[in-house]
């Protein structure tokens, strides 16, 4: 039997958010139903209600989520009912070229569920991701599933859904950050700051956070950062350089999405280092490098999206270590808040004012 259940809808492009009851089918062939417990506000959710990322309106936002698994369709063997789960929107094939290769990070297959929740007169929505987790259930593929230990909170547990999991993952899976490294992180932000607590957990000696506002500075320290430096006063490139012996830093990453901070990153490197690149750029930016730079650089320059992970591997182990209190996920929480307090958040988020706002059902 579908359910109706309350869900954050965004209507139309720049329109604001609004609460709507969400008609959710029963699961079919692969998928689940997941009785959402706690979701974050990402800047994506955002971009969706912008009409950045598509034209399929009306959406379901909200994809940063963890909840309990209320039901699962035919086929569905690594979830039962009962099962504490954190959504991710990455489930992946294991039958593309990337998965076969060992990739499955690229994977190009990645699954959702087939079936549409609806609004009441039938009008399908688009979930963000594949995910809508701003409802009290949502359909997902029972593979956008991963079982974590249930004792952790859903509000910490959702984190590891988006944007914290590409900024945890952006350092220690991308970036490879090792024991003694030195690293800088330009923007501090949810996604810089998750990198600088990703490093520290790797063992990174020097960890030099790098942002225009002070505030994000000082929280950058709280999370691992043992250097800091404000770019609005200071040039980011030569106070790296100093602080790494003349030599740029082992890894830098870069969480902004700009065009000055990407050159900032490309230059902060040691030679034979690495940059990664998880900030997102808009269609129109570019780069100008003198080729005898990039020629005469070696090391490497990488992107990543959500931090390479792959869920079943990295979401279990982050709570473990998270529950073992050796890395601090509950930081990142800054506010939990209603449904209906979605809007709000946006323009928090927008203010710089939070790190995550976090609906909790
Ligand atoms: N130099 C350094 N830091 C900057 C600059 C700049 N020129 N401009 C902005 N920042 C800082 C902001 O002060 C803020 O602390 O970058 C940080 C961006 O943080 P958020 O807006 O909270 O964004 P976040 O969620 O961390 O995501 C960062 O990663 O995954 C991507 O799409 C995401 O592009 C976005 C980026
Ligand atoms: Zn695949
Ligand atoms: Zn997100």
């Amino acid at each position: 039997m579908a359910q109706d259940v309350r869900g954050v809808i965004a209507p139309g492009k720049n329109e604001p958010v609004r609460i709507e009851t969400v008609v959710v089918p029963d699961p079919g062939p692969g998928e689940a139903v997941v009785q959402v417990q706690a979701c974050g506000v990402c800047h994506t959710d955002l971009h969706y209600k912008e009409g950045g990322i598509s034209d399929d309106f009306p959406f379901l936002l909200g994809h940063e989520a963890a909840g309990i698994v209320e039901s699962v369709g035919e086929g569905v063997q690594d979830i039962v009912p009962g099962d504490f789960v954190v959504l991710n929107w990455r489930a992946v094939c294991g039958q593309c070229r990337a998965c076969l290769r060992g990739r499955p990070w690229y994977c190009f297959n990645t699954h959702n569920a087939r079936q549409k929740m609806t609004l009441t007169d039938g009008t399908e929505l688009s979930p963000a991701l594949g995910i809508g987790a701003f409802a009290e259930k949502t359909l997902v593929a029972a593979g956008q599933c991963t079982k974590v230990d249930p004792a952790v909170s859903p509000a910490v547990a959702g984190l590891l859904g988006c944007g914290v999991m590409a900024g945890l993952g952006a350092a220690i899976n991308t970036g490879n950050v090792g024991r003694g490294d030195s690293v800088a992180v330009i923007g501090c932000g949810g996604v810089g700051d998750a990198a600088i607590a990703g490093s520290r957990l790797a063992g990174a000696a020097k960890i030099i956070a790098v942002d225009i506002d002070d505030r994000k500075l000082t929280t950058a320290e709280k999370l691992g950062a043992t250097h800091t430096v404000n770019s609005r006063e200071t040039d980011p490139v030569e106070a790296i350089r100093e602080l790494t012996g003349g030599f740029g830093a082992d890894v830098v990453i870069e969480a902004v999405g700009r065009p000055d901070t990407y050159e900032q990153a490309f230059y902060a490197r040691d030679l034979a280092g690495t940059v990664v690149l998880v900030g997102v750029p808009t269609p129109e930016m570019k780069l100008d490098l003198p080729l005898l730079d990039v020629f005469g650089r070696g090391g490497a320059l990488k992107s990543s999206w959500y931090g390479d992970c792959l869920p079943s591997r990295d979401f279990p182990m982050l709570i473990d270590l998270h529950l073992q209190g050796r890395l601090d996920l509950g930081a990142f929480v800054s506010e939990t808040i209603g449904l209906d307090e979605v809007e709000a958040a946006f323009e928090r988020m927008r203010h710089g004012d939070v790190l995550r706002s976090v609906v909790v059902l």
